[in-house]
């Protein structure tokens, strides 16, 4: 079988180098092509970080074993590891946390075991990027939440907690606040539940979820979270276990799929051949385990857990008093450590059975769209304005506007009513929000683009937004105090 390798920059290589040489020395019945990506290939003016040969090997090997790579910065160029896991649709980033008996945590020296394992919608949300200065003192970001990303992307939840036998399932999120997008993810969450009884699903609001983990890190088992609220809680959940160095990532699509360390390039040390190779080699494991290679995965496993135990460890973790492991001499101590089972959790073995993978090029893109099930009508728009005058002095001028078919009903600033009402302790930026609502029975987007045209007499209309309903229910939020 053959997969995709890059490097990485700064550290990648000699961590990759590591790695590699313990999958050969188990024999791991793998092959490599090796791709241009990171920090170079952006140099030599590849906007993606990416050649098209490396894309195009990529597309059709469908595995991706990658090193950390570096996004330049300040060169508007998008970060290569964002850009490779949306690409290539893998919408599941899988992060497993376990204490691991040598490496010494607050909750290992009190006799706690974690093993949680963190699961994290890897296109969407404010990771979308879709950002734009409407003015120069405020930036807007788009954050797109959809129904089938979400369907596909908790479905592979749903199936892969069943698989590994979970007893309980939870939905971190903060649909108390964003009750539009992060309560779309909490309905399809317990949609999905339905097809699985035999789990225990639940829900947490995202903040508690993060004292709960410091307090009581062994009441969780599988977590689902959106983009940007799951990285931040993954790098929590790293810390309980020791840190980033000891956290594997798989990025999992349904044709594509990438395993990473989750730490960086680390610079800092880069080229000293001092890094901890843990990290990147238990991603290798997550992929050797994806690829049906039970019986390696689980020898080395074994033997890395064994060497942990054994107090061997490199630079950054471990006993400072015994000496510390170069990057080579880890990756050796694993390889000599193979037949060796460790005291505490060794993993069980089972025999290899790899997979086929069967990559067919797709033709077209694939769309991804969910049955409509109510009517869909639009009630209105708000139109984003540009002003640095008072509210009344702009409701003023805004209600001369509305024309036959609108009603002004509310300007907004930064979210909260500041007319026809509010309070006067409201702070104002130079950017309101002017809802006009729908007087008759229907509205065309001529009605909407003639009502933007007449406002733009007074000011600069930035932006806009329908007020989409479907049936009865509201496609929007009301304003703060609204
Ligand atoms: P970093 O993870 O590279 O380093 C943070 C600290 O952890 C440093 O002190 C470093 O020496 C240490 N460290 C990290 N990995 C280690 C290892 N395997 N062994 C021993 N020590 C280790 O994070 P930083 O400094 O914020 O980012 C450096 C670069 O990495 C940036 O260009 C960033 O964009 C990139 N990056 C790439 C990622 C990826 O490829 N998936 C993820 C995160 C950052």
């Amino acid at each position: 079988m053959k997969i995709a390798v890059a490097k990485g920059d700064g550290i990648g290589p000699e961590i990759m180098a590591a790695v590699l040489h313990i999958f050969e020395a188990q024999k791991v019945p793998l092959t490599y092509e090796y791709v241009d990506m990171g920090k170079w290939v952006f140099d030599k003016g590849f906007s993606t970080g990416m050649t098209s040969e490396a894309q195009a090997t990529i597309e059709r090997l469908g595995i991706l074993f990658k090193g950390p790579m570096e996004t330049p910065k300040g060169k508007g160029v998008k970060s290569i590891n964002v850009t490779a896991r949306k690409v290539w649709n893998t919408y599941a980033n899988k992060r497993v946390f376990q204490s691991l008996h040598g490496v010494d945590t607050v909750f290992s020296k009190a006799g706690i075991p974690i093993r949680i394992t963190v699961l994290r919608e890897n296109i969407e949300d404010t990771y979308g990027g879709i950002e734009h200065m409407l003015t120069q003192d405020v930036a807007v970001s788009r954050r797109m939440i959809t129904r089938p990303g979400c369907m596909q992307f908790l479905r592979y939840c749903f199936d892969m907690a069943s698989k590994q036998q979970t007893k309980r399932i939870t939905c971190a999120h903060k649909a108390n606040i964003m009750k539009l997008t992060d309560g779309l993810f909490l309905d399809c969450f317990y949609e999905i539940a339905k097809e699985y009884p035999d789990l225990k699903a639940d829900d947490i609001i995202v903040d508690d979820l993060a004292m709960k983990l410091v307090i009581k890190p062994q009441d969780f088992d599988v977590i689902c979270l959106t983009n940007l609220q799951g990285d931040i809680m993954s790098d929590l959940c790293a810390g309980l276990v020791g840190g980033l160095g000891f956290a594997p990532s798989a990025n999992i699509g349904d044709v594509i799929s990438i395993f990473e360390a989750v730490h960086g390039t680390a610079p800092d040390i880069a080229g000293k051949n001092i890094a901890n190779p843990t990290s990147l080699l238990l991603s290798g494991l997550m992929m050797l385990r994806h690829l049906g290679f039970w019986e390696d995965a689980a020898t080395i496993e074994n033997a890395l857990l064994y060497t942990l135990e054994q107090g061997q460890h490199t630079g950054d973790f471990g006993d400072k008093s015994t000496p510390a492991l170069n990057t080579t001499q880890f990756a050796e101590a694993i390889i000599s450590n193979f037949g060796k089972q460790p005291t505490q959790n060794p993993v069980p073995s089972l025999p290899n059975n790899p997979i086929t993978l069967n990559i067919v090029a797709p033709k077209e893109f694939h769309m991804l769209v969910s049955p409509l099930h109510d009517k869909e009508t639009v009630a209105g728009v708000d139109l984003f304005i540009e002003s640095e005058a008072q509210p009344g002095e702009v409701g003023e001028k805004c209600l001369q506007h509305p024309g036959e078919k609108f009603t002004l009903t509310t300007l907004s600033n930064r979210g909260t009513q500041v007319w026809p009402k509010g309070s006067l302790f409201t702070n104002c930026a130079n950017v309101y929000t002017a809802r006009f609502e729908k007087k008759g029975d229907k509205i065309r987007m001529q009605d909407v683009l003639d009502l933007i045209q007449r406002v733009s007499t007074d000011f600069k209309v930035c932006s806009y937004e329908l007020l989409e309903q479907f049936g009865e229910t509201k496609g929007y939020s009301l304003a703060q105090g609204q």
